[in-house]
């Protein structure tokens, strides 16, 4: 197919400017309507959508997308999809496991965090160590303890040896067949379109709609603006809003979880625990896998248990909370807070004791609740 820009070079040498200008026009005219940029309708209360220049979406890479985001085939051991830690109907994190069990029963060491507005993070993990999701998707794809493929290589010659993607990407990227870029911008663009906004708060806020929110939840957004301080790092703009800053914090949770206390619960089964002496568990199994957040990618120790702020869209659907998804409920989040995080010494200045009421810290969890949104523009989540 010729691109619309080669057609240009080239024609403007042959045929002068009113030629190149009708041969563009012919390009346009045969590209099919699946190769074709679409622009995704961004709901209230988000920014335009941001995607790189060299991966606009098009319906024929969502779709592709959509297929590879579902297949547990993209697994070694073919059981594993993006969707059984990213679960659609759970806000697309995993709501039973603090930390999402991966290939053959291995635990992974983080929370997994929402994909819903994914396409805003400018950068990915909540370590920040990707700058891109056609690059992130290689991550999972290859890590042990997840999708465990031992090669780039490897997934790909799975997908070239299997019938029902025989075509699929040549069709999506002007054929350039499987590769591990097209694999990454096609997961890429289905993740684009997993926007969540128009939540009451946002009809509230922007839609200027004073019903919208009830008074306890406007209680809450006062509390979250001003007494509480949540909002010097998730941020509320003027006209839309992302609650982060897309920086690192420590909250004080990740040097409170490297001090052994002497109990510690156990997960015995999803939703199942129990109290065990923290020796007697450090003799029988594998020690704690150390998590020093930021600083494992900086080596700066400033940045030692900081981690990447996160939206709070959907906050409501998405438990449990924080990067190892030690916090069951909003509440325990609000109380977290409340007590001024977990104590550490060197922890973020913006994190100390609120001294908040009962009724401030329910109308804070009700605030956050209002902030659960949806997609009017259709419901793409679904499996192909
Ligand atoms: C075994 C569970 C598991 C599977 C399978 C999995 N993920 Fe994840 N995902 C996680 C965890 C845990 C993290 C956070 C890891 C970290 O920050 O170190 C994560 C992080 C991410 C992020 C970064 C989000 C953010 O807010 O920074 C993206 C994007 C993502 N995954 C997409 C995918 C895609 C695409 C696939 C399939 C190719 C996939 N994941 C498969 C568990 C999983
Ligand atoms: C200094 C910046 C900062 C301030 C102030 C702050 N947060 Fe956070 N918030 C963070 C960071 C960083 C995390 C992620 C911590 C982690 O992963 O361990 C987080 C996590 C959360 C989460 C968990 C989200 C999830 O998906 O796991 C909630 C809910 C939350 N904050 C609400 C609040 C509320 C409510 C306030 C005000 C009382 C507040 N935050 C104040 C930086 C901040």
């Amino acid at each position: 197919m010729t691109s619309r820009r080669c057609c240009w070079r080239r024609s403007i040498a042959e045929l002068g400017l009113l030629g190149a200008l009708l041969c563009c026009a012919a390009a346009a005219a045969q590209t099919p309507r699946a190769a074709q940029a679409v622009s995704i309708p961004v709901p209230l209360g988000l920014p335009p959508l941001p995607y790189p220049a060299h991966n606009p979406p098009t319906a024929a890479k969502i779709e592709l997308g959509r297929k590879l985001f579902f297949d547990r085939r993209l697994s070694f051991n073919g059981t594993m999809s993006c969707a059984m830690c990213h679960v659609p109907a759970q806000g697309f994190t995993s709501n039973a496991l603090r930390t999402p069990v991966g290939n053959e029963g291995a635990s992974v060491r983080r929370n997994a965090p929402t994909l819903l507005n994914v396409a805003y993070h400018p950068r990915l993990f909540h370590d920040g160590r990707d700058g891109a999701l056609e690059t992130q998707v290689w991550g999972p794809l290859l890590a042990p303890d997840e999708m465990a493929n031992p090669s780039i290589g490897y997934v790909l010659d799975r997908l070239r040896g299997l019938p029902d993607y025989a075509g699929r990407f040549e069709v999506a990227f002007a054929g350039r067949g499987a590769s591990a870029d097209t694999v990454g911008e096609s997961l890429a663009s289905f993740e684009r379109t997993l926007l969540s906004g128009d939540s009451r708060f946002d009809r509230y806020r922007y839609a200027g709609d004073p019903d919208a929110l009830n008074a306890a939840e406007k209680l809450g957004y006062a509390v979250f603006t001003g007494k509480g301080r949540c909002s010097a790092c998730h941020l509320i703009g003027e006209r839309s809003a992302l609650f982060s800053d897309f920086r690192y914090h420590d909250t004080g949770l990740g040097w409170l979880r490297s001090q052994a206390p002497p109990q510690v619960e156990v997960e015995l089964a999803p939703g199942v625990s129990a109290p065990m002496n923290a020796a007697t568990l450090r003799s029988i199994g594998a020690p704690p896998r150390s998590d020093l957040g930021r600083f494992e990618i900086t080596r700066d120790p400033a940045d030692r248990w900081a981690y990447k702020t996160p939206m709070l869209r959907d906050v409501a659907r998405t438990a449990p909370y924080m990067h190892d998804g030690s916090l069951p409920t909003l509440e325990a989040v609000v109380e977290f807070y409340d007590r001024g995080g977990g104590g550490a010494p060197e922890q973020s200045p913006l994190i100390a004791p609120l001294g908040l009421s009962a009724a401030e810290r329910a109308a804070l969890v009700a605030f956050l609740r209002a902030l659960d949104g949806r997609n009017p523009s259709g419901d793409r989540s679904s499996a192909p």
